[in-house]
């Protein structure tokens, strides 16, 4: 079939390179003319396991190619997705549709024969109702049909999360449209992969659902994280011991310094906004997105706590500052709000990250940026773990202990037992368990 994906932005990327791989004849638009050349040339923009890779083999097979001319990319295709950006809002926290209506009217002048224009990008309820009276408006004569398909892919196994998704999501009531989906995703029907074939609004709602209920089981896990801390308890034996029950579910019940990243803090944002504006409030996704913003913060206490109630003058040791391992994305990480408190307590930090300290420096000031872990360390009065990359828990520990002016580490994503960093020699703090003394 052919497929044309309207932005190449990470969900866009992903996605058209995954359907390339299907099988399918994939040209990817963007209107970044340099960002288009550079695809060309085989330079990918977003750090992505397997994607340089992915992208090389389907370009090579001559199934996947970019460009920046949006009409001519929508000739004679049978799918036109649109995966532009949907950012918060400033201001109001709504999505801001700009560049999904844009792109629909783009696509609108440009169809020449049927077509099923799909929303990937995460999108209110009414917005595909709304894509298609726009595009009405400019063909009113024209069979088309506007469907939902939502993501679900996660950054660092997006190209997995898109082969082996749990389900894939399709809303339309249009039959027609309905088919030529099928036909798409057919390499997972093979699977067994289910298929949710609903509305369209559904379709919408689902997506938003999905967000805030894992953005919820993270929270949750974090306020039981704050009392074990209290009482005395281990968060990580509460998480097995509630998720070994099969209606609870044991994944997205890791504690740590709250949720960041490109989807969960502006999707819930946007679904509270969307469910007050129709008066019928999400009060429990209200109280997320404010634990969760409140806790951030709380994490630079933490810090400030573990070395006796001052950094003032002290030099903060930190490793990992993206939203999570495995991508070198910024957006909305635990870190821009802790190293910023931290400075501005009189702290100097000395920070390391495997793929997000290009993008991390131009979003903080003040940070000393070294270019490998055991370089954050020397005089450090504490460690502070952000980022689980799999290269910290391999430290040598006791490089660190040696080179650690005090052998504090304050670890928010539990990547250490608290009996074996007790024996390394080291006072260690982590979440929901109880601190541990040197042995
Ligand atoms: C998420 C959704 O998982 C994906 O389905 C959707 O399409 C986009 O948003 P992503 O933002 O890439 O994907 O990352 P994810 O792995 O879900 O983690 C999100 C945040 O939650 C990270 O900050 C992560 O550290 C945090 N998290 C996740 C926890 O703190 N604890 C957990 O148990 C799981």
């Amino acid at each position: 079939m052919r497929v044309t994906m309207v932005g190449t932005g990470y969900v866009g990327l992903v996605s058209g390179a995954c359907f390339s791989e299907f099988g399918h004849q994939v040209i990817c638009v963007d209107k970044d003319a340099s960002k288009v050349e550079a695809l060309r040339r085989g330079e990918i923009p977003i750090y992505e396991p397997g994607l340089d890779k992915l992208v090389a083999e389907n370009v090579a097979a001559g199934r996947l190619s970019f460009t920046t001319d949006l009409a001519a990319s929508v000739e004679g295709a049978e799918a036109v997705f649109i995966a532009v950006g949907t950012p918060s809002r400033r201001g109001d926290g709504h999505a801001d549709l700009t560049y999904v209506y844009a792109a629909a009217e783009e696509i609108a002048a440009a169809l020449r024969g049927y077509a099923v224009v799909v929303t990937k990008s995460t999108v209110p309820v009414g917005t595909g109702a709304e894509v298609e009276r726009r595009i009405r408006a400019v063909r009113p004569d024209f069979a088309f049909d506007v469907a939902s398909n939502p993501e679900f892919l996660r950054e660092g196994s997006a190209i997995e999360d898109f082969r082996r998704p749990d389900r894939v999501v399709v809303g339309t009531d249009s039959a027609r449209a309905r088919a030529v989906l099928r036909q798409l995703y057919r390499p997972l029907s093979l699977l067994d992969t289910p298929f949710v074939f609903t509305s369209r609004e559904t379709s919408e709602l689902i997506k938003y659902a999905s967000n805030a209920f894992l953005a919820t089981k993270i929270t949750f896990i974090n306020e039981m994280a704050d009392l074990c801390e209290k009482v005395g308890a281990d968060v990580q034996d509460v998480a097995r011991g509630i998720g070994l029950d099969g209606r609870i579910g044991r994944k997205f019940l890791h504690a740590g310094p709250g949720f960041g990243g490109s989807c969960f803090p502006k999707d819930t944002l946007a679904l509270v906004r969307t469910a007050r504006d129709y008066e019928a409030p999400t009060r429990i996704v209200e109280a997320v997105v404010a634990v969760n913003d409140a806790r951030k913060d709380a994490m630079a206490d933490k810090v400030i706590a573990a070395v006796g109630g001052s950094v003032a003058g002290k030099t903060v040791a930190v490793l990992g500052v993206t939203f999570k391992p495995n991508t070198d994305d910024m957006r909305d990480a635990p870190s821009l709000a802790i190293l910023p408190r931290l400075i501005a307590a009189g702290a100097r930090i000395r920070a390391y990250d495997p793929e997000g300290m290009t993008a991390a420096a131009a979003l903080i000031d003040g940070v000393d940026w070294v270019s490998d872990a055991y370089a954050t360390l020397p005089g450090a009065d504490v460690l502070v773990i952000i980022t689980e990359w799999n290269e910290f828990r391999a430290l040598d520990l006791a490089r660190v202990r040696s080179a650690l002016n005090s052998p504090i580490i304050v670890d928010l994503r539990n990547i250490y037992r608290p009996e074996e960093m007790s024996e390394a020699g080291f006072t260690y703090f982590s979440i929901g368990r109880p601190p541990v003394a040197a042995h």
